[in-house]
């Protein structure tokens, strides 16, 4: 089988280049090819003519996306499209990554697949858009909606504690947002699961488990061994741009469902913490 992977130098793209074996893998950065130039994704993606394409290119800023909507709508709904009917044209299938910021946070209980998006800022309108848009135009790709994602080779929340923890006596960090963390190499190792097997529709792939950032923080400042102390306050004490659901937590269901089950996000943070240091 022959792989193309958008977004090929992020995060989770870096874990997939690393993990995915026994295929033929083709990566791209916005250097290579910018998702927003339709007739460049096209050529691009009939040059290398893959079975598979996994979209994991997205402007991920979150707060970025707030003062800059154009250019969240254009990369991650637009630019997702053009990868979808370029996909279409040549009869490849297609596995677009999306977010639990699809979602309002007012449950209190996991997010299944088919709750109703109602995203609450830019970032997670654009990702629910594209995911409309797609199932439209390609309704047998696959949507995987994932979360709180850290891993080597970015920026991420345990990278972020790690480096201000080592310098400063105590960190305030929010404990009123729920979600999953996930960690890039459980997820690209779902990924490759899931196009091997030819998943079809939304899947929810995210660690096992769920917690506060606090607890994350705290999860993260233990297993580290730093003397740091991590103090909790609300969201509300720590204004930002763009508004987050205060739960997200994405349920294992779809997940499991195709007999695919993730380790736990306290298990994973102790490998990242391996791999970081290594
Ligand atoms: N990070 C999270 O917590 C999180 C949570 C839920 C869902 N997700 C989704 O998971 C996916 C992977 O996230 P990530 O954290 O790995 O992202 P990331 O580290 O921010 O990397 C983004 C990737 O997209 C590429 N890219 C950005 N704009 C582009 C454009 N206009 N054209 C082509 N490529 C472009 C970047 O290329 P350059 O390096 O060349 O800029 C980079 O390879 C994304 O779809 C994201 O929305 C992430």
């Amino acid at each position: 089988m022959r792989v193309m992977i958008f977004g090929a130098s992020g995060l989770l793209g870096q874990a997939l280049m690393r993990e995915w074996s026994g295929d033929e893998v083709v990566g791209l950065s916005s250097r290579d090819v910018d998702i927003r130039d339709k007739n460049r994704v096209s050529e691009k993606v009939q040059s290398v003519s893959p079975g598979w394409i996994v979209l994991a290119a997205a402007y991920t800023d979150v707060d970025g996306c707030e003062s800059n909507q154009d250019r969240a709508l254009a990369v991650n709904r637009d630019g997702a499209v053009n990868v979808a009917e370029a996909a279409k044209g040549i009869g490849a299938k297609l596995l677009f990554l999306s977010s639990d910021y699809v979602f309002n946070g007012r449950k209190t209980s996991p997010y299944e697949i088919d709750d109703a998006r109602n995203p609450l800022g830019v970032y997670g309108r654009s990702k629910s858009e594209a995911e409309e848009r797609l199932q439209q135009l390609l309704p047998n790709c696959c949507i995987a909606r994932t979360s709180w994602l850290f891993g080597t080779g970015g920026k991420c929340f345990p990278d972020t504690i790690l480096k201000l923890g080592a310098t400063r006596p105590r960190l305030d960090v929010v404990i009123d947002q729920h979600g999953c963390p996930t960690y890039s190499v459980d997820l690209a190792g779902a990924i490759i699961r899931l196009c091997r097997q030819d998943a079809r529709g939304i899947v929810h792939v995210t660690n096992a488990g769920s917690c506060t950032w606090f607890e994350f923080a705290q999860g993260i400042v233990r297993e580290a061994g730093l003397t740091t102390q991590v103090r909790p306050i609300s969201t509300q004490q720590l204004p930002r741009p763009a508004r987050r659901p205060a739960y997200s937590v994405l349920s294992p269901t779809s997940l499991n469902r195709l007999g695919i089950t993730m380790p736990g996000w306290q298990d994973a943070l102790a490998r990242y913490l391996k791999q970081r240091k290594s």
